[in-house]
Order: structure tokens, then sequence, then C-alpha cells
């Protein structure tokens, strides 16, 4: 028996775009949605202050993906000139339960993470969005961006913020050359970055404890907010305030909530989880008025459906290494 090794370089190299990436996880939310998806949610251990390495299992029906990633994320890595988010995926047959495929999980992880903001506005943002504000110009918010400029066809400007100024820097120019329509500012401030913005992420390290920039009343009417850092970025009351709050899974959302450190703020009454919008169970945006928070907090069902997507293009090309098992 063999499997396939697909290193970071040969899973970049199958140049797999935005646009393919969000039709998949789309379809992986619509099959969570239908009920055609088996997802616990994940455990973790946590070795040093503010560090992870969460395990994360997902199995989708129809599109037959099954497995697991095995993911870390380190705040301290940045000052080692390291990822901060690292990992491996391995893909198995469902049939068999054999794996077929190892392979680095980071770029997986920034593609369906970019994939789950758009997937957001495409359900909760207002169409004719055309200001998007980014917290923290790492690598989420690079594949956020792209996915944005594939959903919402009226953006034009974006106003961005990072502790560092020179991540700012490095995050416009290279935005600026991949999407030059695309007008890019730097903030000095969190409050400066949110004013007059439609769509607005966030994707700064995850801390146990805190001090979140973005507070009730800075976002605008008709806003849409999604935060991918967890409760780092935004006040409960910020959350509070918003018409409709949404997860892309509720569950994983409440038992993370039971563990006692994050999502003490969150509203006690959540409107739905992506799948539910993306399977049409639920409206999303109803009016051009409603203030909406989407917590994506990373699901398993994402990765699965992206890694399938590059197995199989891998298995086309002849990509990647082939190991004895
Ligand atoms: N929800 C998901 O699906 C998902 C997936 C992957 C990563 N994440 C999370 O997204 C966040 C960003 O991950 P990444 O891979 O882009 O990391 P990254 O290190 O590439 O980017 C983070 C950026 O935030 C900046 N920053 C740090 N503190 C800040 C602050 N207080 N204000 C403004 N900017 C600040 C850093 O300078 C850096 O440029 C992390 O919290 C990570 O755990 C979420």
């Amino acid at each position: 028996m063999e499997l396939i090794y697909l290193s970071r370089k040969d899973v970049e190299g199958l140049s797999i775009g935005m646009h393919e990436a969000l039709t998949v996880v789309d379809q992986g939310f619509r099959l969570k949605g239908l009920g055609q998806t088996e997802m616990p949610p994940k455990p973790g251990i946590h070795p040093r202050n503010n560090a992870f390495i969460h395990a994360m299992p997902a199995y989708v029906k129809g599109v037959e993906a099954a497995g697991l990633k095995w993911v870390s994320g380190y705040p301290t890595n940045i000052e080692k000139g390291l990822p901060y988010i690292t990992g491996l995926l391995v893909l198995n047959d469902p049939e068999t339960g054999i794996p077929m495929a190892v392979m680095d999980s980071s770029w997986i992880t920034a593609m369906r993470t970019g994939a789950s903001v758009g997937i957001s506005a495409k359900y909760l943002a207002k169409q004719a969005s055309c200001v998007a504000a980014i917290l923290g110009c790492g690598v989420q918010a690079r594949t956020s961006l792209r996915a944005l400029v594939e959903i919402l066809p009226d953006l034009s400007q974006v106003r961005c913020y990072d502790l560092y100024p020179e991540a700012s820097r490095r995050f416009i120019d290279e935005m600026s050359l991949a999407f030059p329509k695309l007008h890019l500012t730097a903030c000095s401030s969190p409050a400066e970055m949110i004013r007059g913005a439609d769509v607005v992420v966030t994707a700064i390290p995850i801390l146990a404890e805190p001090k979140p920039p973005l507070d009730a009343g800075m976002l605008k009417e008709g806003g849409l907010a999604v935060a991918l850092d967890y409760d780092s970025a935004w006040t409960g009351s910020a959350m509070e305030e918003c018409d409709k709050f949404v997860s892309d899974d509720i569950g994983q959302l409440l038992s993370t909530q039971k563990e006692g450190v994050f999502f003490s703020g969150i509203p006690g009454e959540i409107y739905a989880d992506l799948g539910e919008l993306a399977a049409g169970l639920k409206p999303g945006r109803q009016n051009e008025t409603e203030k909406i928070f989407s917590m994506n907090m990373g699901i398993a069902i994402d990765d699965m459906v992206t890694a399938r997507l590059v197995y199989e293009r891998a298995l086309a090309r002849e990509a990647g290494t082939r190991l004895p098992l």
C-alpha cells in the first residue's frame, strides 16, 4: 500500500485558485446544513502559553472527504521568523479507512479560512459592499481579501491596520500587485480602520486574555464583522449589539465556551451556522441595516473538502512523492 506525500511546495504548485476553494467550501457548508457531515468539536493541547495544537477530524458525505488535520498556532513564532500556523493533514479512503495522502496543511488552512470569510460575505454582507477593513495583516488576511474580491463585485477600498506598520506595508504592496484596482490604505489605529467599512475581517493572534480594540458602536449600520481570531478583536458588547450572530459551527463554539477560556462574552442567542445559510434553511441578511457578526473558528469540514480538491489535482498532475505505508 502507498500514500502520496505532498509538501507545502507541492500543494502550492497545484495553483488551485480562490474561486475553486470557495466552491468546495460553500458545498461543504451546504452538506453540513443538510446533515451530511460528521465533525466532533476539536480537542486540543496547549504546550505553551497562548499556543494550541488541535486535532480536527471530519467526514463529508457526497464529496467523500474523510480525514484529520493536526494544526498548531504559536503566537510567539513571529519573533522567531516562523509561521504562526503550521500542520499536517491526513486524508483517508472513506471506503477502507486506509490513509491515501499526508499533506502540509498551511496552504489548505489559509485558503479555506479565506474562503469561509467569502462564504460569510456571500450570505451576510450587503450586496453592494465596497469598503473592507482588515485587522492583522498576516496570512489569513491575504486569503480573506482574495475571497472578498471574488464575492463582492463592488469592493473598491480596503482599510487595514497591523500592530507592526511594516506588516501592513507588505500586505498593501502584495495585494496592490494582485488587485491593482483596489485602493488599499494603512490606518494608524483599529478605530480609524473600521470607519465606513461594510465588511470587517479580524485576524490577530488568539489570546487567553485579550484586550479587544473593537467595541460597541464601531461597526456601521448594515456592516458585517467576520472574526477569525475568537474573541481577541471584538468586545462582548460589540458582539451583543449585532442583530444576528452567526458561527461556522455552533456545537464547536459552545463546547469551546464551556472550557472556560474563550467566548464568555458572546450573545446568548446564536442565529444560525453558515451551514444552515448555505443549505437555504435560514435566510442570511434580510435588510440593508442589520449589523451581523460571523464568528468563524475554522472547521475541519472546510479542510477536508479543500484537501480532497488538492488530492484529486495532485493525482491528475502526478504531483508529490509516493511513500510506502
Ligand atoms: N478561524 C480560522 O479558521 C483560522 C484559521 C487560521 C488562523 N486563524 C487565526 O487567525 C489569526 C491570524 O493568523 P495568521 O496565520 O494570519 O497569523 P499571522 O502571524 O500571519 O498574522 C497575524 C498578524 O496580526 C498582527 N498583529 C498581532 N497583534 C496585533 C494587534 N494587537 N493588532 C493588530 N495586528 C496585530 C501581526 O503583526 C501579524 O501581521 C490567528 O489568531 C490564528 O489563530 C484562524
